[in-house]
């Protein structure tokens, strides 16, 4: 079987600095593959390549067999790719609601009369219910969290890649996103999830892949990967 997601011979460089040296992998559908690496990795910019806010300089990205290299953002949001943001950007002055009714509408093609119950399914599904009609812009940490993967959520993507959600919450609510992306993935939805909070990493991913130096330095079995010589040394200069 074809794999949902096949990066091939992926290139990117900032001026003289390459952040992507000929990245290839594969993501299989129903997988929920965890990416770590040092800050400044380059792991926010392999989100930008495969979700088209980032021009590449050198390969190819294929999403259900088809060539969406060239594709820009809309079209590959609509194909089902999409992505929260480590800095999250809402609509501030919006409510949750609303700004889940405008990423339904226009990233995920729902027809408005879909969106009522399809806002609600997602306010629901990530724990939002009673925030529905605050503004966003008034959310707490972990609102503000929930609200990011709500917003790519509710463009009903088959590929979800989420950078850095729980970076900053407290151990219990760690753990909620983890339950949650374990309900993301009983329900059907590829994930790719960046994270340093290796507690995540080692219990909600099938497969991790750590970058580095513009590479892929291992991939394979969480532990495995993270006890890993290659790992190690960047990590601990070991
Ligand atoms: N638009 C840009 N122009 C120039 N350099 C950039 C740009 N975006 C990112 N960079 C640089 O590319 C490198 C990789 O950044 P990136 O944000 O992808 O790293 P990261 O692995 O996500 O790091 P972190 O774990 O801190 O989020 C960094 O050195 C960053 O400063
Ligand atoms: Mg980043």
């Amino acid at each position: 079987m074809a794999a949902l997601l096949s990066v091939t011979g992926l290139k990117k460089a900032f001026g003289a600095v390459t952040i992507a040296n000929d990245i290839s992998f594969d993501v299989e559908e129903g997988e929920v593959i965890g990416i770590i690496g040092p800050n400044g990795a380059g792991k926010t910019t392999l989100f930008g390549l495969l979700a088209g806010t980032i021009k590449l300089d050198a390969g190819r990205i294929q999403f259900r067999k088809q060539d969406v290299t060239g594709l820009p953002t809309f079209d590959r949001a609509r194909l089902g790719i999409a992505r929260t943001y480590q800095i999250p950007r809402p609509f501030t002055h919006m409510t949750v609601a609303d700004n889940l009714k405008v990423a339904a509408l226009f990233g995920g093609g729902l027809e408005e009369a879909e969106c009522p119950e399809w806002i609600d399914q997602i306010l629901e599904f990530t724990g939002l219910a009673k925030e529905r009609g605050m503004l966003a812009g008034r959310l707490s940490l972990l609102g503000r969290k929930r609200h990011e993967l709500a917003r790519a959520l509710a463009t009903r993507p088959s590929l979800l890649l989420i950078d850095e959600v729980a970076a900053g919450l407290t151990d219990a609510e760690v753990d909620e996103f983890i339950s949650l992306i374990r309900s993301i993935k009983t329900a059907g939805i590829t994930v790719v999830w960046i994270e340093h909070v290796m507690k995540a990493m080692l219990a909600a991913t099938d497969r991790l892949m750590a970058v580095a130096g513009g590479k892929i330095i291992a991939s394979g079995a969480p532990r495995e990967v993270i006890q890993s010589k290659e790992v190690r040394r960047v990590y601990l200069g070991a």
